[in-house]
């Protein structure tokens, strides 16, 4: 075991004082546990350059003072007596071993924020949690090939620090995908890769926010990106939605840093921003001089129609930010996303990811990129593309045959679609608390990964289905259960109005 200690000969203490005081405090502050073996001191003395007498003197007072203990067959230990007395030394309080007369509240810390819900904590049986991968689809087999392939010949590059913005042939793949995929221009300079969208945003923040001030955002909107700018103590600027996403005209004046959206699949709701929308954004970005941050996360899923050129590529002003994530098409435990920035702004992004985490860990990226220029990342989206478009069907189908003329949107891509719930039925909480208690997950806007920042539309008669990790099987028996929770509260609900006039005349 190497302790964490290092001796600096300029100071004031000898380093015998130096070490002694350094083990004690990390057998009481680092809580060492009892038994726990201390190096032999010739090796101590060996890492830290000192004479083995040094570290010999300060293990005598150690065991003199009863933190130590040595036995010829186990060598030195933390002591399993330690005196009661040196459990508070001047300096050296432990908080659960203090009385709670002596404890002193915390020193306060700058951060400020909430965490954002990434899965259902409920372990419901049959959950349409939006947004969420099939394991099964996990193309294991390729991934398992491929990483060996890369650790047999690249063994060098565990050694070195990387460029921060990534690693260049992923960033080429990239470029390329975003090509033929999004129809956007993209240098493969311009990327920087990042820990999924999340750390893709905070590079944003970093960049554009300063404290108080204003991001616009889509109302309602992806809580990841709305707790994250609330942290960074951003002033939020709601904006509403309807069916051609975005609401243009809504945009505030002036002021924001800003607008983060979600145009390809506005999440949650699932609309589409318009062409004509798209144009005068852009029209807009460029007058007030603000960013436009497009949050492109599930876009590789479109059932209908071929995918609307990103903002990005049809912006000539270079105002906007793209964000990139195969959190959706690969899996989100990979921690793979990236920006595409204008130029301008790519030498900032880059030493911003270099002052987070020094670039992402490389071996991901290798095999990522020879997914990508392999031809195998292409061929998994076509068949997962697949997989999921059947899936939407079946719960579509499975909707209009339990409970008719359903009205949904957000139905011609992504994973997960919007259900409008008729005014006459239970509000759609009081329907998702039915629904798990048969054990199934369905989200109105306040309980999936959304957030309201207040007199949204949506709030009281929309739920929310993500269809993309259910099998059809589980599809079918889960809206069963739905429709059966919701005939029992019609059926109750109809049995109360009857006997209410029978309670009003008693
Ligand atoms: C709107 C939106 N953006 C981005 C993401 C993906 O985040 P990440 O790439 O950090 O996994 C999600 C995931 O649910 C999302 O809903």
């Amino acid at each position: 075991m190497e302790l964490p200690v290092s001796l600096d000969p300029s100071r004031r203490h000898s380093l015998q004082r130096q070490l002694f005081d350094q083990l004690r405090g990390l057998i009481l502050g680092a809580g060492l546990a009892p038994g726990t073996t201390f190096p032999p001191s010739r090796s101590l003395a060996r890492q830290l350059g000192v004479s083995r007498n040094t570290v010999m003197l300060a293990y005598e007072r150690l065991s003199a003072e009863g933190y130590l203990q040595t036995r010829s067959a186990l060598g030195t230990f933390v002591s399993f007596d330690l005196p009661e007395r040196s459990l508070q030394p001047a300096g050296v309080a432990l908080a659960h071993a203090a009385p709670a007369e002596l404890r002193r509240p915390a020193p306060p810390i700058a951060f400020q924020g909430r965490a954002q819900a990434v899965v259902n904590r409920e372990r419901l049986e049959i959950d349409f949690w939006l947004g969420k991968l099939d394991p099964c689809c996990f193309p294991l087999a390729t991934w398992c090939r491929l990483a060996r392939r890369v650790l047999e010949t690249s063994e060098r590059r565990f050694a070195e620090y990387r460029d921060p913005a990534g690693a260049p042939e992923l960033r080429r793949a990239i470029a390329h995908h975003l090509a033929l995929a999004r129809g956007m221009r993209v240098d493969p300079e311009q990327i920087v890769v990042a820990a999924g969208s999340q750390e893709g945003l905070n590079i944003v923040a970093r960049l554009l926010l300063r404290e108080g001030g204003c991001v616009a955002m889509e109302n309602p909107s992806y809580q990841g990106a709305a707790y994250l700018f609330e942290s960074w103590r951003a002033q939020i600027l709601p904006v509403p939605v309807d069916e051609d996403g975005l609401c243009v005209d809504a945009l505030p004046p002036g002021g924001p840093a800003f607008v983060y959206l979600t145009p390809s699949h506005q999440y949650p709701m699932g609309f589409t921003l318009s062409l004509e929308r798209r144009l005068r954004l852009l029209d807009w970005a460029r007058r007030h001089g603000a960013y436009v941050v497009e949050d492109d996360y599930d876009s590789d899923f479109r059932y209908r129609g071929s995918p609307l050129t990103a903002l990005m590529g049809l912006d000539d002003a270079q105002c906007v930010i793209y964000v990139g994530t195969f959190s959706k098409s690969i899996g989100a435990g990979l921690r793979l996303g990236y920006l595409v920035l204008p130029p301008h702004l790519v030498e900032a992004a880059r030493t911003v990811k270099a002052l987070l985490d020094n670039g992402h860990p490389w071996l991901e990226q290798a095999v990522l990129a020879e997914f990508l220029s392999s031809g195998a990342y292409d061929a998994h989206l076509r068949k997962i593309r697949r997989t999921y478009l059947a899936r939407r069907d079946c719960l579509i189908e499975c909707l209009r045959s339990r409970f008719g003329a359903v009205a949904l949107s957000g139905t011609e891509s992504g994973m997960h679609l919007a259900w409008h719930l008729p005014g006459h039925w239970p509000r759609a909480p009081e329907l998702q608390r039915l629904a798990a208690d048969r054990g199934v997950g369905i989200y109105s806007l306040h309980a999936g990964a959304a957030h309201d920042f207040g007199g949204c539309a949506y709030s009281e008669r929309t739920l929310f289905l993500g269809y993309s990790s259910l099998g059809e099987a589980h599809i079918r028996a889960g809206i069963e259960r739905v429709a059966d929770a919701l005939g029992e509260s019609m059926h109750s609900r109809k049995a109360t109005q009857r006997l209410r006039p029978l309670y009003a005349h008693s």
